[in-house]
């Protein structure tokens, strides 16, 4: 995994605003991204940003036979490493604002359940509404959608932001416990799409 680790920090300095990181996440936070997940009803699934493939890994251990997944990852360096670290995975070379088309492609109509490692409190708060506004119209009423923080980024006014995007435009958000062994510590967000998510 190291030379996967040194891909990717040579991928956040070809492009700070899109990684957002210096290393990928650890094995905890990969556990507590999949962990509130019904993975026996989860028919559709779908990954954003999944860099050198943490949380896909984790996934497909979780995922049941005949459910539909894939990822989106914009970098093709990292969507490499995600497809020969996890084969068995579909992952689009692609930006996740073309969600729609994706899914029309793989034929899902409406996904039960979005896990995102985008790194939220670098984006514009344009870019974070587009995005989540593109998400949810893909995600199921009652879909679930997961995604993490660092904790010291919440003193940033663009992670404040979306957290309180997040609680305008989900039905339920919660947050997990902090992930201490994560470098840096990080917790997850546990969102509810509302019944009409418009
Ligand atoms: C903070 S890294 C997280 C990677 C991995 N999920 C992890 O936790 O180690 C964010 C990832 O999102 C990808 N990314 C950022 N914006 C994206 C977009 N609009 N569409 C697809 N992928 C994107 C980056 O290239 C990067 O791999």
């Amino acid at each position: 995994m190291r030379s996967a680790n040194r891909h990717f920090l040579r991928a956040f300095l070809r492009n700070k605003s899109q990684v957002g990181a210096l290393t990928p996440s650890g094995d905890k936070l990969a556990d507590a991204m999949v962990e509130w997940i019904d993975w026996n009803s989860a028919g559709s699934v779908v990954e954003f940003g999944p860099g050198t493939g943490v949380f896909t890994e984790k996934i497909l251990t979780k995922l049941q036979p005949g459910s539909k997944f894939f990822a989106v990852e914009q970098d093709p360096h990292l969507a490499d490493i995600t497809r020969m670290r996890c084969p068995g995975a579909t992952v689009y070379t692609d930006c996740v604002s073309n969600i729609s088309a994706l899914c029309e492609k793989e034929g899902i109509e409406k996904v039960d359940a979005v896990i995102s490692g985008l790194p939220w409190a670098v984006f514009t708060p344009e870019l974070q509404k587009q995005l989540i506004g593109e998400m949810k119209s893909v995600l199921k009423p009652g879909g679930k959608f997961v995604t993490f923080a660092y904790l010291q980024g919440m003193l940033l006014p663009a992670a404040q932001r979306f957290r309180h995007l997040l609680n305008n435009e989900f039905e339920e958000v919660h947050q997990s416990r902090v992930i201490w062994s994560n470098v840096p510590p990080a917790f997850v967000y546990r969102c509810i799409q509302k019944d009409s998510p418009v």
